[in-house]
């Protein structure tokens, strides 16, 4: 070790401060940036003891120590910038607070220059969710190789690992340099078979060091056993020198455009409204033109408040930047709420429903392909299904392998579909917005992470035109409230002709009505689809779309389909606005339907002459709460019909 002023000398300083004055010590520190890394190799390649070195030679802080910083940093307003809450740690702390464990270690220490937080994570495959996690809000990597082994299975996998969850900065530590006589051609032997690998798997650069954990080489200072390391230049040549100098993530954020996903709108009084959230990237000052993500609405910021609600524009910011949470308000009474994005208006981000993604596997129980989980977004939280992955990664071999479904720790690329357009980017562009978490709907466990490559549709990369013709404004013309009577039952049941009663007396009414009858529809628009579970399950989407489509243009729209299955006439439910989703489940028993078999298609399906057929060979699954239940068996159509209406008009 050398007599050079180092960081360790720094440490004493910092000491003598706290010891004088700790306010002034707090003040300092709180505006130093915040380092997170992750150590990744085994007890063997000497990661505690490394761990143990940066802690010893740097100046420990203990974790409440911390957390009486971060909440004093909370109370003067700029605790943003150096605490990310980035989308993974949602789902971190969901976990933990079901009680999983997680055998993540953090551990903080500090030096002058910067705060740092690492995470240690065990090495082994069965902890790949773990790594996972550990990496998903760090800056930085440290790849640890024991030089006596060089580059091994588990550097690859660390390596591949740190790499997809789009670790910017990566170091390769090669360490043990003592027990290789500090030997440069063992070095630089290893740093040329890494190079090889991480050139393979798309990392463009890294920056490799011999050090020794143990004996303390090239940790704070440069060491006078390797002399022929020049190390990067501008870092005074040791790892701590490297970790304080490279840029954080929070940094490089703030040069990319302006997102901030709306946590909460903020109303604290009648004269107020502003918006809530943590700024992904980029920076906002009064006066930039934004717009609001998905509705495409646009407008001006007004002001960036620090103390809403206060009547004086004290404590109002001239800027902003990414990692810093604030409150703004805007210039025009626009439309948004808590999981909207308000981005830059002339670079905005865009919004899709279906996505190809590589997906994580967190949970014991494996991906049910088709299954609907909650996916959380930076702040927006929908429901989503995955296919079945198109490949997974064998993360020893990074050989592509073909998969029906996700593992516990497997990692593997798959569409994603979305009950609504998300805001998104790519991962690599934007974390906070590229990176989701996916919720199982009963257990409320997070079961994967995941970062969106691309969208699919290419009709869903142009963001959704605000128009100035509302469908307040079509239904205003027609001087009624738009809704859909969706009608089910079994086929047979009576479900058109009561349909038809119905729109008739509507339209006696003067009512705006359309009707949508399975029969017709399956001649045009649905006339690809047969009646399988799936494209009985596709029909009713296009219906509903259709259906939402018609609604917005102000009408009563009534539809008469089987629809036999609960969770799509759910799903249907759910696109609709509030109350304006009223099924009418036309309850004929099976015999009666089948006795009075109008189009002959029961014996057909009884003779085995017509497969899938409802309610003999497909099933059929009965409202639990229709809004209206019509039983056939008890009154006339005339009579079912006049108490749908009287349902509908609330009379
Ligand atoms: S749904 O199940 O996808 O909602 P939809 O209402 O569109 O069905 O179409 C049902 C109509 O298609 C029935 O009234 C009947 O006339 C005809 N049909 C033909 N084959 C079948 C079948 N296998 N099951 C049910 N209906 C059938």
């Amino acid at each position: 070790m050398t007599e050079a002023p180092t960081t360790t000398d720094s440490v004493y300083q910092t000491e003598a401060l706290i010891a004088e004055d700790i306010d002034a010590y707090l003040d300092v520190h709180q505006h130093k940036t915040m380092l997170r890394f992750i150590t990744c190799g085994s007890v063997d390649d000497g990661k505690s003891t490394l761990i143990g070195r940066l802690l010893y030679d740097s100046k420990m802080i203990f974790e409440d120590q911390l957390a009486a910083l971060e909440a004093d940093s909370k109370r003067v307003g700029t605790q943003g910038q150096e605490i990310d809450f980035a989308l993974l740690v949602d789902g971190l702390a969901a976990e933990r607070e079901q009680g999983i464990t997680i055998d993540v270690a953090y551990r903080f220490f500090s030096t002058e220059k910067r705060k740092f937080i690492v995470a240690d994570t065990p090495g082994h495959e069965q902890y790949t969710r773990n790594m996972v996690t550990g990496a998903s809000t760090a800056d930085l990597a440290v790849i640890l190789i024991d030089a006596r082994k060089g580059v091994l299975t588990q550097t690859r996998r660390h390596s591949f690992l740190a790499h997809l969850i789009g670790i910017r900065h990566i170091v390769l530590a090669v360490n043990k340099m003592d027990l290789v006589e500090y030997s440069q051609a063992r070095f630089d032997e290893i740093v040329a078979e890494y190079r090889a690998f991480a050139d393979s798997i798309g990392i463009a650069a890294f920056t490799a060091m011999p050090i020794s954990g143990f004996k303390g080489d090239n940790i704070t200072a440069p060491s006078e056993n390797t002399p022929w390391y020049t190390g990067p230049k501008y870092a005074g040549i040791s790892l701590i020198a490297h970790l304080e100098t490279v840029e954080v993530n929070a940094t490089a954020d703030q040069a990319k455009p302006f997102r901030m996903p709306v946590q909460w709108v903020n109303r604290p009084n009648l004269d107020f409204r502003g918006f809530s959230g943590l700024i992904a990237s980029g920076s906002v000052k009064p006066g930039d033109a934004v717009r609001v993500l998905p509705s495409g609405k646009t407008s001006t910021i007004s002001r960036i408040v620090t103390m809403p609600g206060k009547d004086a524009t004290d404590g109002d910011l001239p800027q902003a930047v990414a990692g810093q949470s604030v409150t703004l308000c805007f210039a025009d009474e626009i439309d948004c709420s808590r999981g909207d994005v308000i981005a830059m208006a002339d670079a905005p981000p865009q919004a899709a429903d279906q996505f190809e993604a590589s997906v994580v596997w967190m949970a014991d129980e494996a991906l049910i392909p088709g299954r609907a989980y909650w996916l959380k977004l930076g702040t927006q939280l929908v429901s989503a299904t995955v296919q079945a992955p198109k490949y997974v990664v064998n993360v020893n071999t990074m050989e592509h392998l073909a998969a029906k479904t996700l593992e516990l720790n497997a990692i593997g690329v798959a569409e994603v579909s979305t009950d609504k357009p998300v805001v998104f980017e790519s991962y690599e562009a934007n974390r906070t917005l590229g990176g989701f978490i996916l919720i199982d709907k009963i257990t409320n466990a997070t079961v994967a992470a995941g970062m969106i490559h691309f969208s699919l549709r290419r009709a869903q990369n142009v963001h959704w035109q605000a128009l100035d013709i509302t469908r307040e404004a079509h239904a205003g013309m027609k001087n009624q409230q738009p809704a859909v009577l969706w009608f089910t039952g079994l086929s047979g049941s009576g479900k058109s002709t009561i349909a038809n009663l119905v729109e008739k007396k509507l339209h006696r009414m003067n009512r705006h009505t359309f009707l949508l009858d399975g029969d017709n529809v399956r001649h045009g628009l649905n006339k690809d689809l047969g009646f399988t579970e799936t494209d009985r399950i596709e029909n009713i989407r296009r219906v509903g779309e259709v259906a939402r489509l018609m609604i917005d243009a102000g009408l009563i729209v009534i539809t008469a389909f089987i629809s036999p299955f609960r969770a799509e006439r759910e799903m249907v439910r759910a696109m609709m606005p509030d109350g304006e989703f009223l099924e009418v489940f036309i309850d004929t028993p099976l015999a009666e339907a089948e006795a009075r078999d109008v189009k002959g298609l029961y014996k057909k399906a009884r003779a085995g002459a017509l497969k899938n057929f409802t309610g003999i060979d497909s099933p059929y699954e009965a409202p639990y709460a229709p809004e209206v239940r019509i039983d056939t068996t008890k009154m006339t159509p005339e009579q079912a019909a006049d108490m749908i209406v009287e349902r509908l008009l609330g009379w």
